[in-house]
């Protein structure tokens, strides 16, 4: 049985330690500077809590640690926890930015360590079934791919406090807006289908009184020479998306030999619905919908990632898959600086 670590016990924390119970592992030691926060987490599976997370990464009955803490702790702890000798998994986004995620790549390479990056839509089965099924269709020639999230009140003429404070709630815990928050994912979505692209043009924009990105767009030229086009919005439309609550993140992938659509659902309510993928085929133009039942990919992640832990096999997705994305919303940044001027990606060679 793994004994795992959880570090930081806000919004994500439930998905991992709920999932990694589900799958078998003993919750010992939880943290949280909110000491009653991280005691709340702790009795519910007889474990220690502490308020520093070096407390958990000297713990030597932990073998394996979630970090789940504001994307700008994310460096600092992770190479704590690699220089412990610990498993990691660190949620996305790695770090907050491509010069940390590299460091991070490098150390944990060179002590060897078990290291995941917390990408869980990669584990909803549609997403599987899509990367089973584009092995067999040829290069990516056009891809679309979004993540239109629900956040009317950033539309509203007046803003709660924790959006007008300086920084935000959001900046406090995510460095950033709509690219780091729901853009990364599907970042990530389109280096696992598609490869790592080499040049993109990038458009980012922000409302009055906010010091993040509601909208954040970018071309992506894809290594074969197909592109992808993306684009991450908080937007006010109630209704919208294949579950009409207004969660809209789809993709839709394309080859020579046919098309992918696939429909993700709202990221904490995966209970509602299952993810959709519609497969049809260029030269029959047969349609396939691939459904599924309502799943929480967090357990299929934590489950997957206590299997290869145990196994002694590499994590996927690794710090590698991490850096990538980071070093992708670094240069769509940029580029946005830049009024979308066309950037080659300066690719770090870790691998
Ligand atoms: N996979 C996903 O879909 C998804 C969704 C939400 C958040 N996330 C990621 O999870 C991470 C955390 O996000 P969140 O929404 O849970 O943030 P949050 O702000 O709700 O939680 C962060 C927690 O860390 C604690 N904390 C802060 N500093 C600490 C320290 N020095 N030591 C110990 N505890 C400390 C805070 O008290 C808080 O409980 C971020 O990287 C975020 O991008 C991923």
């Amino acid at each position: 049985m793994v004994n795992v670590g959880i570090i930081g016990c806000g919004n994500i924390s439930r998905f991992h330690h709920e999932g990694y119970a589900a799958a078998g592992a003993r919750i010992a030691h939880v943290c949280d500077v909110r000491l009653e926060v991280a005691q709340g987490v702790a009795s519910r599976y007889g474990a220690r809590a502490s308020t520093d997370y070096r407390a958990v990464l000297d713990d030597p009955e932990v073998a394996l640690v979630s970090i789940l803490l504001p994307a700008s702790l994310h460096r600092e702890a992770c190479l704590a926890a690699i220089a412990a000798g610990k498993g990691v998994v660190c949620e996305k986004t790695l770090t907050d930015s491509a010069e940390s995620s590299t460091e991070v790549v490098k150390a944990a390479a060179q002590a060897g360590n078990f290291f995941a990056t917390g990408f869980m839509k990669r584990f909803f089965p549609a997403m599987q079934q899509a990367k089973t099924l584009l092995a067999d269709m040829g290069e990516v020639v056009s891809l679309y791919a979004r993540s239109w999230q629900p956040f009317g009140v950033l539309w509203d003429e007046s803003l709660p406090r924790e959006y007008s404070d300086r920084p935000s709630s959001v900046i406090r815990s995510y460095g950033g807006g709509v690219l780091v928050c729901g853009g990364s994912h599907i970042l990530d979505l389109i280096h696992f289908y598609a490869g790592r692209p080499t040049q993109v043009s990038g458009q980012m924009r922000s409302r009055e009184g906010l010091d993040f990105d509601v909208q954040a767009n970018a071309m992506l030229w894809l290594k074969d020479g197909g592109i992808a086009h993306f684009e991450a919005l908080w937007h006010p439309h109630a209704f919208a998306g294949y579950e009409r609550n207004g969660w809209d993140e789809r993709l839709e992938i394309n080859t020579a030999k046919g098309r992918l659509d696939i429909y993700t659902v709202k990221w904490d309510h995966p209970e509602n619905n299952g993810a959709l993928l519609v497969h049809q085929d260029a030269r029959s133009g047969r349609v396939t919908e691939h459904r599924y039942p309502a799943v929480n990919p967090f357990h299929i992640e934590m489950a997957e990632i206590l299997r290869r832990f145990e196994a002694g096999e590499p994590a996927s997705p690794s710090a590698w898959d991490g850096y990538v994305v980071d070093q992708l919303i670094e240069t769509i940044t940029a580029s946005a600086n830049q009024r979308g001027a066309l950037l080659p990606i300066p690719w770090q060679d870790l691998n």
